[in-house]
């Protein structure tokens, strides 16, 4: 192996600039030529490719977003146009890439290393941290700070009006974010996609609340799910039980901003540990973490399953608000 190549595809996560650093320090330090690949699958079908020196990621640790720019790519999901991908790396002499992204992003990356046999490794890149495989992927701790940063913010307010706020955080597919936001943050009520909720048992909770004098205000954290305005439903159905709940959405300045220092010792490892997986010969996987250790999974598995919410999370959430 010559060259390897690097991109970052879907929903940009901050981490994904160190990650790049790390990939492309350690594959030149191996003697290695790295090539970037620009706007992910939209990048590659189009040959869209830079070679990277060492000091095109001088001063990128810090940095959120991708500085090799990001996107969502339908045509990538047709094996005529991954085919064509390949070619396009065969002839930037490319002879393995490193994909950092999303499920959907390892999917692609699965099937364009199935089909064509070009060397594929996947890096965990999303705040959403919902990837079977690994216990944390890039950019979640920073998410989680950034939004218990906002909440913490909310509650000053809540408190002050002795008053309910619904906040939604990211998560069309999973509760992961919501979940550790909510348990950090002390709210109140955690809704998430993966555990039934019934607008009676927040009515309820709300109620003991009080009779437990714990006063008006109140967090509730609600993952944004699958269909857009649940935030704004749960709002207007608390206003039918009479009460002036306030909303925030948190949005996109959760995928935004400096990567925490965990986000950035773990994009470095894990980029590191990618090159050397790919120069290892290894393909089709993806480098992850496991209690605190570099693991690797098949990306067949990433494809098939689904990371489930820690039951015990879930668990400890309800406990501390009896
Ligand atoms: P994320 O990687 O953050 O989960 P997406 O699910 O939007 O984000 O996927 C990012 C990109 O990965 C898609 O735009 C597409 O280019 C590629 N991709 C996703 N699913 C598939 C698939 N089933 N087959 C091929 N490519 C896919
Ligand atoms: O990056 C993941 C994610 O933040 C999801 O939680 C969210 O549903 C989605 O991206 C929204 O991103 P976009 O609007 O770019 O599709």
């Amino acid at each position: 192996m010559n060259s390897i190549a690097v991109m970052t595809s879907g929903g940009d996560s901050p981490g994904m600039n160190p990650a790049i650093r790390a990939i492309t320090r350690s594959a030149l330090n191996q003697g290695l030529r790295v090539f970037g690949i620009n706007r992910g699958y939209s990048g590659l079908i189009i040959g869209d490719i830079t070679e990277l020196k060492s000091n095109h990621v001088t001063n990128i640790i810090q940095r959120g977003g991708t500085i090799l720019k990001s996107d969502r790519c339908l045509a990538f999901k047709d094996p005529i146009v991954r085919n064509q991908a390949a070619e396009i790396l065969k002839k930037h002499g490319i002879d393995g890439l490193i994909v950092i992204g999303g499920d959907g992003s390892l999917t692609g990356a699965h099937l364009l290393t199935q089909e064509t046999g070009i060397p594929v490794v996947g890096l965990p890149g999303t705040i959403d941290n919902d990837i079977y495989g690994t216990d944390d992927s890039i950019g979640f701790d920073t998410v989680l700070n950034t939004a218990l940063d906002a909440i913490d913010r909310i509650r000053d307010t809540a408190l002050s009006h002795e008053r309910i706020f619904l906040v939604e955080v990211m998560g069309r597919n999973s509760g992961h974010i919501a979940s550790q936001v909510g348990i950090a943050s002390g709210a109140e009520m955690i809704i998430v996609p993966e555990v039934d909720f019934k607008l009676e048992n927040l009515c309820f909770s709300l109620a003991s609340q009080r009779a437990q004098n714990k006063g008006g205000s109140g967090i509730i954290v609600v993952a944004e799910g699958p269909v857009p305005g649940l935030t704004f439903r749960l709002a207007k159905q608390l206003e039918t039980q009479g009460e002036k709940p306030g909303v925030s959405i948190l949005g996109y300045i959760q995928r935004g901003g400096r990567p925490t220092g965990h986000d950035r010792v773990l994009a470095s490892c894990l980029g590191a540990s990618a090159v050397t997986y790919l120069l290892a010969g290894f393909t089709d996987i993806m480098v992850g973490v496991t209690n605190s250790q570099i693991t690797t999974t098949p990306l067949q598995d990433i494809v098939e399953k689904t990371k489930p919410l820690n039951p015990d999370l879930v668990e400890l959430s309800q406990l501390l608000h009896k």
